[in-house]
Order: structure tokens, then sequence, then C-alpha cells
């Protein structure tokens, strides 16, 4: 099973709505997917349209009480999600930081085998529940949104990743996607060029634009497969999530052109 967390301590920059999409993008082309909340807001069953939840969910995985199948719930007929549970908060808080990460690396380890991909939802923040998720992942998957304010938070980010890559479960792979691009926007442009320029080996080439129908489809709680099926945005979340399956990133791109003149 590879685990994906999506992180990004800057707020609404579309951590839950890849993780929404990039997982049924990824289960449209076979892959067994689960879903897991690990931001207390909750925002991920909402936009998924589960409102009965289990008594638990992430929360009792990092006190160790049962397993990821334990907790989790078939979203639509395309995977499955592990809600957050109501206690989730308190671990920002708590002091409770190595014995929840071992028990969420024991869930991790335990999984059942029918899950391929575990994409984990994390919260705007960089506290002890970012480093627990970072720590239990073999992919990191960083959306930015176009602004200048992102790019100082990325390199934050991504220096941040570095220093915990010895107390990780595995090398770390780690990849970045632009979120709400809109092309002829020359700020958009610009992050997407800086980036491309600083991480060339982590950005992925593709990118999602801008589109109201990504907001409209979280509304609904659906997927934006099952909402806009032939939408743009569709489109673009089943590139993203080749990309993500065959690393496709922008510095083999620029190497291919190269080769190619
Ligand atoms: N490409 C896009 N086009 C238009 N709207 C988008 C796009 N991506 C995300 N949004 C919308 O922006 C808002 C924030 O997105 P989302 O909740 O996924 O961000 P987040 O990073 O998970 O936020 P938080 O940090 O609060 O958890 C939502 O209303 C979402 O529907
Ligand atoms: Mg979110």
């Amino acid at each position: 099973m590879q685990v994906i967390s999506v992180v990004n301590q800057k707020g609404g920059v579309g951590k839950t709505t890849a993780t929404v999409n990039l997982g049924h993008a990824l289960a449209r082309q076979g892959k067994r997917v689960m879903l897991l909340d690990f931001d207390p807001q909750g925002h991920l069953a909402a936009c998924l349209g589960l409102f009965r939840l289990p008594p638990g969910g992430a929360d009792r995985l990092l006190t160790g009480e049962g397993g990821l199948d334990d907790w989790a719930i078939a979203v639509s007929d395309w995977g499955r999600v592990v809600p957050c549970g109501d206690a989730l908060a308190e671990f920002e808080q708590q002091d409770a930081g190595v014995q929840a990460m071992g028990n969420l690396r024991d869930a991790i380890d335990r999984a059942p085998p029918d899950v391929d991909y575990l994409v984990v939802d994390c919260p705007p923040s960089s506290g002890r529940l970012i480093v627990n998720a970072i720590v239990a992942a073999d992919e990191v998957l960083i959306p930015v949104a176009g602004d200048y304010l992102s790019l100082t938070g990325l390199a934050r980010l991504m220096l941040t990743i570095k220093r915990l890559q010895p107390v990780c479960r595995s090398e770390m792979r780690k990849w970045i996607f632009m979120n709400r691009f809109v092309a002829r926007r020359r700020l958009s442009r610009e992050v997407h060029e800086k980036v491309r320029e600083h991480f060339p080996y982590s950005l992925l080439c593709g990118v999602v634009s801008e589109a109201a129908a990504l907001a409209e489809s979280a509304g609904t709680g659906r997927s934006i497969f099952d909402y806009r099926p032939r939408s743009k945005a569709a489109t673009e979340f089943s590139a993203l999530a080749e990309d993500l399956v065959y690393q496709r990133v922008v510095a083999n791109e620029q190497e291919t052109t190269s080769d190619v003149a």
C-alpha cells in the first residue's frame, strides 16, 4: 500500500479537493483507494456527502484503538473513507507524540491487503498531526495555489519534509502540483514558473485550473467524476493521477523536450 499525505500549512489551497478527486481518479484507474481524514475540521467526509459517521476514526488510530478497516465507511461505489473522529484536535496539543506516531504506523502496517492507495487529507497547520502524516507517508503531495505567499510557505515545507526524512517510514517522494491555475493570469504563470525553476523534480506536469465545478461538486457531496465527469477539471484530475502513478514531473518533460531539440 502506498500512503500519500496531502499537505500544505496554508489553508484553502485545495488539499481536501485533491484528496477527494485524486482518490476517485486513482480508483477509476483500477486502484483500490482508501481516504483518511487527518484534519479535525472534518471537511473530507462532508465533501463526500457523508454525515452518518462511525464514533471514531483517525483519532482512534492514534490511540491504538482498532485499525483502518474498523473505522472505514464506503464512499459511493469507488472507495472507503476513515473520518477524523471527534477527538482528533486534541492530538495537536497533547504531548502524546511518540506513542501516537507508533500507533499510526502500526495501523498502516496492519492495513487491509485490499488497499492500493491510502490518501491522507491534512489540516492547514504545521503541528503534530502534520508531522505524523508526513512521517507515515511514502509520498507527500503539496497543492500550491497561485500567489507569492504560497512560495515562501512551500520552501519552508520542503525543508521540514527533508528534516523529517531520517524518521520517515520510507524514502519520501515529494510531489507538488499547481491548483486553481489560470493561464491568462500573469501571477499564476509566474508562480508556476518559479516552482518549476526551484523544484523541477517534484512539480507534476499537470495543473488543475480554477473551476467553479470543483467548488460546486464539494457542495453536493460528490467528486468531480460523479458531478461533472466530462468537465475540464475531471480531465485534469485524471491526468494528475497518472502523473503521480508514472512519476511524470516537469524535469523529465524538460529533458525530453531538449532531447528532441
Ligand atoms: N481548482 C479549484 N477551482 C475552484 N475552486 C477550488 C479549486 N480547488 C479548490 N477549490 C475550492 O477552494 C476551497 C478550498 O479548497 P479545499 O477545501 O480543498 O482546500 P484545503 O487546502 O483543504 O483547505 P483547508 O486548509 O481549510 O483544509 C473550497 O471551497 C474548494 O471547493
Ligand atoms: Mg481541507
